[in-house]
C-alpha cells in the first residue's frame, strides 16, 4: 500500500497458533493493524459491533482527530473554509481534490444553474405525496428516480458521466428540497432562476412566493453557506458507509446517495438536528423549563432518552462544527434581529452537560446537530427540513467517498463476517 508507512508487525498468540500482523501509519500517525490475513491464517475473525475499532479503508478525503476536535477536508481546516469559502468551492474541494480556481468556479457555479431543474414529470411526483410526508421521504425517492430520468450516456466518457451526476446530485437534490417544502405548505413551487447562485437559489426557492416579492438576505446566504460547508463531509460515517456499501455491489451513484439519505434520517445520525429542537420544545412544555430533569434522564440507564446532539463516535471533545454552528446562531438572530428562547436553553443545557462528570467522563460535548437546528430556526427553515439541509450539505461528501471506494484498488464488495450463536442442527423429524 503505497500511501501509508509500514511500522513493523503485531503479534497475535493464540494456543499453539501465533501470526505477525503488518502495522502501519497514515499520513497523520493513525496507526493500524493489517488483519487482511487473519482468518486465512488462523481461522478466526474479529468482532467488533458497530465498527468502533475497525478501519474500512485507506482515504485523502477527511481527517478528524476526535481527541483535538480538529476536522481537515482534503487538509484544510474546518474554520477557514467556513470563513472563506462558498459550499460549491467546498463540494468542488473534496470531489476533485483541490479548491477551484475562479474559472473553475465559474465554469461549476455555470454547470449547477444549468443542471438545476428537474425533470417535469419527476416534479408531479411531489403532488402523490400526502402534504405531511417526511421530506427526507422524497429527497432519498427524487435521488434514485434520477437514474430512471437520466440514464448513463453511451456517447460520452465515463468521467463525464460522472460529472453529469455529481452536477445533477448537488443542484437537482437541492431543489428537490424546495420543492418537497413547497408541496408541504400547499405553496406553488418557485422554480430554480439562472440569475442566483446555488445558496440564493435555494433561499429564493424556498420563500418566494407570488405575493411576498422575497428577497434573498445576505445575511442568511453567508450563514447557509457556513451550514452546507459544515456538513459537507465527516469520514466513514454511517451514512457514508451506506453510500460506499451500496456501491460497492456495483449498484449506480444515484441509488447510493438515496440509501446514504435514509442512514442520515435515523435519530442517532442527522435526524438528530430535528430531536434536538423537539427535546428542547418539551423542556418548556413538559418540563417548565427544568433542564435538571432532562439532564438526569439523560444519565439513566433504565431510561432509552438520550440527550439529543450530544455525543460523538469519534470527537470525545467539543465537536468543531458545534462551535462554528453556535457563534453562527448567534450572529444569524442578531443580524436579524430576534431572539429565540430555545437558545437561551440550549445553552443551560450544554452548560449543565459541560459540568456534569457523567458527560465529561464519557467525553460527551455537543456536536454539529446541537446548534445547527436553532440556526435553521432562526433562518425560517421548519424543523422537519433540517435533515434535508443536512442531506444537502453532505451530498458532495458522499460522492467523494463513492468514488473514492470506486477506483479504490483494493476495493471489494462490502460484506462483514459474523460469529453464529443460534440453534445447532436439528432434525424436521
Ligand atoms: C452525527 O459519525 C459521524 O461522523 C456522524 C456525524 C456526521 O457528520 O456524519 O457527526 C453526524 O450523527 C452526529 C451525532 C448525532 N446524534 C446525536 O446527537 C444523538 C445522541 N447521541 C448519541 O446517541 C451517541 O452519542 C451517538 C450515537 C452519537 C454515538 O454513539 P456511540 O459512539 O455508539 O456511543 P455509545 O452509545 O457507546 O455511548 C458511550 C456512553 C454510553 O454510556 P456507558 O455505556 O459508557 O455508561 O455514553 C453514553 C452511552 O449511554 N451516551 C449518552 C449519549 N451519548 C452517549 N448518554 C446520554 N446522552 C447521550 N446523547
Amino acid at each position: 500500500m503505497s500511501k501509508v508507512n509500514e511500522l513493523g508487525t503485531a503479534k497475535l498468540t493464540y494456543e499453539d497458533k501465533s501470526i505477525d500482523l503488518p502495522v502501519f501509519v497514515g499520513s497523520e500517525q493513525e496507526a493500524a493493524v493489517d488483519i487482511r490475513a487473519l482468518r486465512k491464517e488462523t481461522g478466526m475473525i474479529t468482532y467488533d459491533p458497530g465498527f468502533v475499532n475497525t478501519g474500512c479503508c485507506l482515504s485523502d478525503i477527511t481527517f478528524i482527530d476526535g481527541e483535538k476536535g480538529i476536522l481537515r477536508y482534503r487538509g484544510y481546516d474546518i474554520n477557514d473554509l467556513a470563513e472563506k469559502c462558498e459550499f460549491i468551492d467546498v463540494a468542488y474541494l473534496l470531489v476533485h481534490g483541490v479548491l477551484p480556481n475562479k474559472e473553475q468556479h465559474d465554469e461549476f457555479s455555470q454547470h449547477l444553474n444549468t443542471h438545476s431543474l428537474m425533470h417535469e414529470d419527476m416534479r408531479h411526483f411531489f403532488d402523490a405525496y400526502p402534504d405531511h410526508a417526511h421530506p427526507m421521504a422524497t429527497l432519498s425517492a427524487m435521488a434514485v428516480s434520477l437514474s430512471t430520468f437520466y440514464p448513463e450516456l453511451d456517447d460520452v466518457s465515463l468521467q463525464e458521466n460522472i460529472d453529469f451526476k455529481v452536477t445533477r446530485l448537488l443542484s437537482k437534490m437541492r431543489t428537490a428540497a424546495a420543492f418537497a417544502y413547497k408541496k408541504s405548505i400547499g405553496h406553488p413551487i418557485v422554480y430554480p432562476s439562472h440569475d442566483l447562485k446555488y445558496c440564493e437559489n435555494f433561499l429564493n426557492m424556498m420563500f418566494h412566493t407570488p405575493v411576498n416579492n422575497y428577497q434573498v438576505d445576505p445575511v442568511v446566504t453567508k450563514a447557509l453557506n457556513k451550514l452546507l460547508i459544515l456538513h459537507a463531509d465527516h469520514e466513514q460515517n454511517c451514512s457514508a458507509s451506506v453510500v460506499k456499501m451500496v456501491g460497492s455491489a456495483g449498484a449506480n451513484l444515484y441509488a447510493s446517495i438515496s440509501a446514504g439519505i435514509c442512514a442520515l434520517w435515523g435519530p442517532l445520525h442527522g435526524g438528530a438536528n430535528q430531536h434536538v429542537i423537539e427535546m428542547l420544545e418539551r423542556i418548556i412544555v413538559e418540563d417548565k423549563g427544568d433542564v435538571k430533569r432532562v439532564i438526569e434522564r439523560a444519565k439513566d440507564k433504565n431510561d432509552p432518552f438520550r440527550l439529543m446532539g450530544v455525543g460523538h463516535r469519534v470527537y470525545k471533545s467539543y465537536d468543531p462544527r458545534a462551535k462554528v454552528a453556535k457563534q453562527m446562531c448567534k450572529d444569524v438572530l442578531a443580524q436579524m434581529g430576534v431572539s429565540d428562547p430555545l437558545v437561551d436553553l440550549a445553552q443551560e443545557v450544554e452548560e449543565a452537560v459541560l459540568a456534569d462528570d457523567y458527560f465529561v467522563s464519557r467525553g460527551l460535548y455537543p456536536n454539529i446537530d446541537f446548534y445547527t437546528g436553532l440556526t435553521y430556526r432562526a433562518m425560517g427553515i421548519p424543523t422537519n427540513m433540517f435533515t434535508v439541509m443536512f442531506a444537502i450539505g453532505r451530498i458532495p461528501g458522499w460522492i467523494a467517498q463513492w468514488l473514492e471506494m470506486r477506483d479504490d484498488p483494493h476495493g471489494r464488495i462490502g460484506r462483514p463476517r459474523q460469529i453464529y450463536t443460534g440453534p445447532t442442527q436439528r432434525s424436521m423429524s
